[in-house]
């Protein structure tokens, strides 16, 4: 398979909301790919309902990158592959805190090799400053009247604090 002229890989996630972790796997994307498609999954397979709706986590994300034209920020519903595909997106990015994401981690990677074979998974190591940063920490801590300005970009901060009035 020969390198497309515009490599373009896609980070899918939940981003509910975008921490300072995904900003630094998205940083380090960049200096490898030309474009990068940060992509939200509607959680319709996931059992939970998140703080912010998709709309939401798109909108945040985008207004924590908006100087990055290479950045394009979506929402995606049913298969990562086919949504990757119609992207033209042959790699997925995915951010390895610690190893005990490593598990889950693999298998998905190896789904999607299995659904799409030129479909390559890169995991990238975040700072380690950030490595026990998740969403679900932050959503917490904001949820309980900890100060998440460490953790989360301004426009993050804002929305955590008019979700929650504070
Ligand atoms: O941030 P998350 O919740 O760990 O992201 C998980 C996500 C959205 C990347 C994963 O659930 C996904 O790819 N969902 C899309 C549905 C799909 O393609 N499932 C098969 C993947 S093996």
């Amino acid at each position: 398979m020969s390198r497309p002229e515009t490599l373009t890989a896609i980070y899918p996630g939940s981003f509910d909301p975008i921490t300072k972790g995904h900003e630094d796997i998205i940083q380090r994307t960049l200096r490898m790919v030309d474009r990068l498609v940060v992509a939200v999954a509607h959680t319709s397979t996931q059992v939970k309902r998140g703080l912010f709706s998709v709309d939401e986590r798109v909108a945040l994300i985008r207004s924590v990158f908006e100087d990055e034209d290479r950045v394009v920020v979506t929402s995606f519903e049913g298969l990562l592959v086919t949504f990757a595909r119609a992207q033209e997106a042959t790699i997925v990015i995915r951010g390895l805190r610690a190893v005990s994401d490593f598990e889950y981690e693999l298998q998905m990677a190896q789904m999607n090799q299995e659904l799409w074979p030129d479909f390559q998974t890169i995991f990238l190591a975040p700072e380690v400053d950030f490595s026990f940063l998740s969403s679900s920490l932050v959503r917490e801590v904001a949820e309980l009247g900890g100060d998440v300005s460490r953790f989360v970009s301004p426009p993050v901060r804002a929305a955590l604090r008019r979700k929650l009035k504070r």
